[in-house]
């Protein structure tokens, strides 16, 4: 019967086509579906929180040079990945990165927990010169950031208010408040007190690239690279059952 009326859809290219539009777009409704609903689909994590401004603005020179072309931000859940670069990337811990730096790439190695793993001194000179460094690597040199000061009206317009219009939650403060919380985290004589109120205790407040006179771009990378995959206290963190996640 199916196979005998199988033959009308094969011979009329129009009602081939309906049919063919049919099941694709079924399955498409279940793999888009459940997006629409992004809030109930990922789960909250303890310790996530949106990125400062200087770690924002370091997020965008990450994005402007391209770093994403060689770089990966997504540990799979696979044994070998886990060995190498720790507990795998769960979905809350890039909620707040828009658009996703997952990559789709690894000429160099993935990023995703990289901070803490090396001193800032070690950024600042491996992204002067990685092979000073890391003899075989290919990485490029981007020693030019040190010398590019952060320009702090496009952190806000750029970055702060582009963000929460997709949806990432700065409050007014946050944004009033920007650039002394940028000045105040690559300076660690200053008064941090507000910063660490708006974005938590754990926010690293230093000199990253080891020149205290002005605020550069490579402040605002190593700032960025230093938070990568270490919001979350793997010690304590357990996975909701899934009977749980609602
Ligand atoms: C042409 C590809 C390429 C580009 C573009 C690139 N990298 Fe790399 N990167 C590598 C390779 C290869 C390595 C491994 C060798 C090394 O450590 O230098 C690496 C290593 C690294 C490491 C050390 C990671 C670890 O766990 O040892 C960091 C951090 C890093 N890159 C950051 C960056 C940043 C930030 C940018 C953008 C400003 C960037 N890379 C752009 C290829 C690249």
């Amino acid at each position: 019967m199916l196979f005998k009326n199988h033959g009308i859809i094969e011979r009329n290219s129009m009602i081939l086509l309906i049919g063919i539009l049919l099941v694709v777009s079924i399955g498409g409704i279940v793999q888009i579906a459940p997006l629409f609903r992004i809030e109930q689909t990922i789960e909250k994590v303890e310790g996530v929180r949106p990125y400062t401004p200087l770690e924002l603005a370091g997020r965008g020179v990450y994005i402007r040079e391209g770093c994403y072309t060689c770089h990966s931000q997504m540990i799979r859940p696979l044994r070998d990945e886990i060995e190498r670069y720790g507990h795998y990337s769960l979905a809350a811990e890039s909620m707040y990165d828009h658009p996703f730096q997952w990559g789709s790439k690894r000429t160099g190695p993935d990023l995703a927990r990289v901070g803490a793993k090396y001193s800032d001194a070690w950024h600042v000179q491996h992204l002067i010169n990685p092979r000073s460094v890391v003899p075989e690597s290919i990485m490029p040199p981007y020693a030019f950031l040190e010398g590019r000061e952060i320009g702090i009206k496009d952190v806000v317009d750029k970055h702060i208010v582009a963000q929460t219009r997709v949806g990432v939650p700065y409050t007014q403060a946050d944004i009033d408040n920007a650039k002394t919380d940028l000045m105040a985290q690559a300076d660690p004589n200053a008064d941090s007190e507000g910063l660490q109120a708006r974005y938590g205790g754990k926010v690293t407040v230093r000199d990253f690239d080891g020149d205290p006179s002005k605020v550069t771009e490579m402040d605002a990378l190593v700032a960025y690279l230093q938070v990568l995959g270490t919001m979350v206290d793997f010690k304590t963190y357990e996975p909701k059952k899934a009977e749980n996640l609602r």
